[in-house]
């Protein structure tokens, strides 16, 4: 089954084309805010409409394959940002109508679960699920009468996601780009202080910490507050995961989102799965970033378990929450 994924929830426009558990194409176009300035949801939204069909063309012609020969459209239906979702769930509707094709809504955070759970051969991990907007320790669980799987998020931030943790420091710092992968670079280069560290059972907080980082600025070292914040928030979120993993007793840990593609980050959390006889694993961070694979591979697997959907009934959803899943 060859699968066109369409992602669109923030940032990042992604049309992705899967053929069973092949990546054809994952082409995407990301918007950049100006200097100072974070997501602007209407010129988001507008970046991904005008993109979107030189990123189709684009991911077509990479996988060698005609729209007619796509057997299933996929898009994401949330959570995000109301207007940016908007043009998935459009352009998703418009190529199955035209091609006569079944489509499918996919949860962007189980995208991101399911990319990693499926490309690493992992049975049944517990995932730490790490993003712009989303932070949160999750594990699946059969409901009782129904026998049906269900996600249930054993802990999650109680305020701000990880990645605008750092966005949000970044440009309070004045650093350019204002972006996770920036404040991890000067992190490497710095020493660590003290700063509020905030975990109540397996949730977290991260404003207090946010305050204190932005707090320091211009009194200690950019390199060390960067330092400083990454090292506090991460072990926060170990701190978290590894009470979920002695709960759970899983054998597997995987992390996903895009701030699974901080180094720092996998290495602490491998560090508690070894001192647990889990199994760690990462995707590479082409799954991790926001893109349209990850939304393909999902709407596979949910045809093959036997979803079908009516295509009047699509709309987005911005507040879908993961264990609202079904
Ligand atoms: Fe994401």
């Amino acid at each position: 089954m060859i699968c066109l994924g369409i992602e669109s929830t923030a940032h990042t426009l992604g049309v992705g084309i899967v053929d069973g558990g092949k990546t054809l194409a994952n082409s995407k176009r990301m918007y950049r805010p100006q200097a100072g300035q974070g997501i602007v949801p209407r010129a988001a939204a507008d970046h991904h409409a005008e993109a979107f069909s030189q990123v189709l063309r684009e991911a077509l012609d990479t996988a060698k394959v005609a729209a007619s020969e796509i057997d299933l459209f996929s898009f994401s239906q949330g959570p995000g940002i109301g207007q940016c979702l908007r043009v998935s769930c459009a352009g998703a509707k418009f190529l199955s109508s035209k091609y006569s094709k079944p489509i499918l809504g996919v949860n962007h955070c189980h995208a991101h679960l399911e990319v990693s759970r499926s490309l690493l051969g992992m049975k049944d991990p517990l995932y730490v699920y790490v993003s712009g907007a989303n932070t949160q320790i999750i594990t699946e669980r059969r409901k009782p009468r129904k026998g049906q799987m269900r996600f249930l998020v054993l802990g999650e931030t109680l305020d701000m996601g990880l990645g605008n943790l750092f966005d949000v420091f970044a440009r309070e710092a004045k650093i350019f780009p204002a972006h996770g992968g920036e404040v991890a670079r000067l992190a490497a280069q710095g020493s660590y202080f003290p700063l509020p560290y905030t975990v109540k059972g397996m949730n977290f907080a991260f404003a207090g910490l946010l305050t204190s980082a932005v707090r320091s600025i211009g009194t200690r070292k950019t390199e060390d507050i960067a330092c400083s914040l990454m090292e506090t928030s991460f072990a926060e979120i170990c701190e978290a995961a590894e009470r979920a993993l002695c709960l759970t007793g899983k054998s597997e840990v995987t992390v996903c989102g895009g701030v699974a593609q901080n180094a720092r980050f996998c290495g602490m959390l491998a560090q508690v799965c070894e001192g647990h006889g889990a199994r760690f694993g990462v995707v590479a961070p082409e799954y991790n970033a926001d893109n349209g694979a990850m939304i393909a591979f999902t709407a596979i697997s949910e045809w093959q378990k036997g979803k079908r959907e009516k295509i009047d009934a699509l709309k987005p959803n911005g507040y879908w929450r993961i264990d609202e899943v079904t």
